[in-house]
């Protein structure tokens, strides 16, 4: 917030040719140590057809899980604006395998597939989980060997990087070290009032991002506001040590669930817990839970919710979501 009233003085040239930009685009290079094209959009989804479009080319398709935000939770925007197919493939946990991009590779060349030319991946993924490095170069690797680019979701980086180590060297180490080609790097869900990057890292994918941008809606003219929170966010590594307090509180979170007989979850990696009801709790129970404290359903039919945690979580949240559960499950 005072990073946006900063930059509230005066006025500034419009579309990123301002101050507060050139900065922006300056910290994300020093981040990932290498000059990347950074461009500035007002959400995640934004970001993700941003960047996928920018790589894509005619008669091409984005390699995805099935449960990838941008298969089942972005309303079919990818699909309605790229004018591409989403190739799903199941998805272990949120993640897919080096070994599964191999059924891909029939398709290749043949006149009457698309042709898939990206793989998209997310890390953090939907489900909570992370990708180890080994397991990231592992994909890079089999996606280049493909023809693939690739993409990564990041709109859980942050929570990603201070899980693998919290430093911008363990950011290096599944981005810039193993190949990955454009980010969507999240902001908003980690401490920003909005906005995301796309950060291209292959250069090259950014010859006609600034016009794409503008095309599918996603150019603010005032670019200096979402440029401003990212380097007040990247100053000192706030957005690790953001993202480190959220997976932190998930672990406290988990560890005041564990053991409760209303109630089943398993270990997060990250900033979120996917707990499920015992049958023994009735719905109306669960329905006064969530009219008291609202939380999302995540599989309906299996009684599994999502509890996520957050930058700004307090140990007291969990205390409080702890008594409201003694009361409403017992
Ligand atoms: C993995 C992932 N990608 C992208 C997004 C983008 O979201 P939005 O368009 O709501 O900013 C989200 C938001 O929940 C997400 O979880």
């Amino acid at each position: 917030m005072e990073a946006l009233a900063e930059a509230n003085h005066g006025h500034a040239v419009a579309y990123g040719d301002d101050p507060w930009t050139e900065r922006a685009v300056a910290d994300f290079d020093e981040l990932f140590d290498c000059d990347t094209v950074t461009l500035m959009v007002w959400n995640g989804t934004g970001a993700n057809v941003l960047g996928l479009a920018s790589a894509l080319s005619p008669g091409g398709a984005v390699v995805c899980t099935d449960c990838a935000h941008i298969n089942v939770d972005e309303t079919g925007a990818p699909e309605r604006i790229l004018g591409s197919k989403l190739i799903d493939l199941p998805a272990t946990s949120g993640k897919l395998s080096a070994r599964q991009l191999e059924s891909l590779r029939h398709q290749i060349g043949v006149v009457h597939h698309v042709q898939p030319r990206i793989l998209s991946i997310t890390q953090s993924t939907e489900w909570g989980t992370l990708y180890s490095v080994a397991e990231l170069e592992a994909l890079c690797h089999a996606a280049h060997d493909l023809g693939l680019y690739v993409h990564l979701d990041g709109a859980r980086i942050a929570n990603a990087t201070a899980a693998l180590g919290g430093t911008r060297e363990a950011l290096r180490s599944f981005t810039t070290d193993i190949g990955v080609d454009v980010i969507s790097f999240g902001g908003t869900k980690n401490g920003m009032m909005y906005g995301e990057a796309v950060v291209f890292l292959d250069r090259s994918l950014a010859s006609h991002a600034g016009y794409v941008r503008k095309q599918i809606t996603q150019l603010p003219s005032k670019v200096r506001y979402i440029s401003a929170q990212f380097s007040a966010l990247l100053h000192d590594d706030l957005w690790i040590r953001n993202a480190s307090h959220a997976n932190q509180m998930a672990s406290l979170l988990h560890s005041r669930l564990v053991g409760r007989s209303d109630l089943s979850v398993s270990a997060p990696e990250v900033n979120s817990t996917f707990p499920t009801f015992s049958p023994a709790i009735e719905q109306h129970q669960i329905e006064a839970l969530r009219e008291w404290s609202y939380f999302y359903d995540w599989d309906t039919a299996g009684r599994q919710v999502r509890w996520m945690t957050a930058w700004d979580t307090q140990s007291d949240d969990v205390e409080r979501l702890v008594t409201g559960l003694d009361h409403f499950l017992s």
